[in-house]
């Protein structure tokens, strides 16, 4: 029986290897569906906690997962022999940047060292994992055929699909969110697309693995390049005397042509600030510059330098010094609402701040504590001692927090999301970003 026949008849199952904030989701997703479904992470913990029907993913309800755990629709495993007995298997594991801020490809180059002496043939492999166009053909697929001795595109089929899942998004999530795929062959495309089709309302087919990838590089750089240019227009609009956020709000009543960003601390999170810098280096290369890309960086990467400049010139108005000021920075998470603090700019405005000698605290609901380099920075526990920080650096807008509270019981302000657009008292301690 073929994939297809598999599939449509629930006989087929599943391999995710990954279960982060992109495998787990994805895998609950299709267990849902009645396909089983084994999941593989090396972190044993995470394994150990899924079995037992327990989710640290946000976007995953415990009590969504664990009732596939017990139908044994789902189970996680550190053991990679799993995918011996899987039709498909997604790969969903990291892909940060290096120290020089080049691609970091070693976490897919382990996965699939692990993997490929379980593969069998037939079997279908699709990479989420976000990369720069061509390496699903030119380095995924021949360390596959290499570890096989099988082709790929005959013996196994080959995909990519770019994940677009919004952490915290209550409205798209992995089942209504069209799912881009790209295979090597026109056969390969097949069964993605009924691989995905079977859990997913609507699949696009794309011409290859290549323009899958760069799918998702586009949309991520539209997001990059936008929020530089309105970060620029805070830039200028501080400049100019001029509110950034209400100049945006007006911009956005025209009904055409026009698609609100906002400006803010800087980029976060897993995909935004990385992703097109996966494409400029694959550009590099071949002797490119996308210019775009590296000015949107340079302007995002230069934002929390310019949020303490904001902090040092409110504490100046107010005749203090940055060194030795007490500081509170509320939110560390890289968005409202959520626990991921990757790559969030709030971390760089308090080592910033920390290295111009503040005493600097910080406060997030969703993030106690953060590791960084190695090292574990707790948070305060509460608002109780809101009054005695000389400033309060807004950097993420968490919906938890009071900011009628906030902004009455604290001295100075330096808001970086506009959080407190709807107060209306105490504005004249508010600093805008
Ligand atoms: N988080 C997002 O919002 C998001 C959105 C779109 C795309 N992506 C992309 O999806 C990919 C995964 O991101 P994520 O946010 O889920 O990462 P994550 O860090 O949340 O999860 C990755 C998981 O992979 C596991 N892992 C690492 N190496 C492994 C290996 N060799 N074998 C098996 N498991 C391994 C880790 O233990 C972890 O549980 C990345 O390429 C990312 O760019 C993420």
């Amino acid at each position: 029986m073929n994939l297809k026949d598999r599939i449509a008849s629930k006989e087929a199952t599943v391999a995710v290897v990954g279960l982060g904030y992109v495998g787990l989701p994805l895998a609950v997703r299709v267990a849902e569906v009645g396909l089983r479904t084994y999941g593989i992470d090396i972190n044993a913990q995470r394994v150990g906690r899924i079995n037992e029907g327990i989710s640290d993913i946000g976007d995953v309800d415990s009590a969504d997962l664990a009732p596939l755990v017990s139908a044994d629709l789902l189970s996680a495993h550190t053991d990679f022999s799993v995918i011996a007995k899987a039709d498909a298997v997604i790969i969903c594991v990291p892909t940060p940047l290096g120290k020089t801020k080049d691609p970091d490809i070693s976490y897919i180059v382990k996965a699939t060292d692990a993997v490929s002496p379980h593969m069998k043939e037939g079997q279908l492999f699709v990479l989420e994992s976000t990369t720069y166009p061509g390496f699903t053909t030119e380095v995924l697929a021949p360390m596959l055929e290499k570890a096989s001795g099988l082709k790929a595109g005959e013996g196994f089929h080959v995909a990519f699909s770019p994940e677009r899942i919004d952490p915290g998004n209550e409205t798209y999530g992995v089942r209504n969110t069209t799912k881009i795929v790209g295979a090597m062959t026109a056969e390969g495309g097949e069964d993605v697309q009924a691989l995905y089709g079977a859990f997913i309302d609507t699949v696009r087919v794309v011409s290859s693995p290549d323009a899958a990838e760069m799918v998702k590089l586009l949309e991520n750089t539209f997001r990059a390049v936008n929020i530089g240019l309105v970060n620029e227009l805070a830039l200028m609009c501080h400049k100019l005397g001029l509110n950034t956020w209400e100049v945006i709000d007006a911009a956005a009543t025209k009904p055409f042509g026009f698609m609100p960003f906002y400006p803010g601390p800087g980029l976060g999170g897993h995909c935004i600030p990385i992703d097109p810098l996966y494409l400029s280096w694959k550009l590099r290369s071949l002797n490119y510059q996308a210019r775009f890309i590296e000015l949107a960086d340079n302007i995002n990467t230069g934002m929390p330098t310019y949020v303490v400049r904001l902090v040092q010139d409110a504490l100046n108005d107010a005749s203090k010094a940055t060194k030795g000021a007490k500081v509170l920075v509320l939110g560390v998470a890289y968005k409202n609402d959520i626990d991921d603090y990757r790559e969030s700019p709030a971390i760089d405005i308090i080592d910033l701040l920390g290295e111009k000698g503040a005493d600097v605290d910080f406060y997030d609901p969703y993030v106690p504590t953060y590791v960084e380099e190695g090292k574990q920075y707790h948070g305060i526990d509460g608002l109780s001692e809101l009054e005695s920080y000389d400033i309060v650096v807004i950097a993420t807008h968490h919906k938890a927090f009071d900011y009628a509270s906030i902004v009455s019981r604290s001295q100075l302000i330096v808001d970086t999301r506009n959080a407190t657009r709807g107060i209306t008292e105490g504005r004249e301690k508010i600093h805008l970003l």
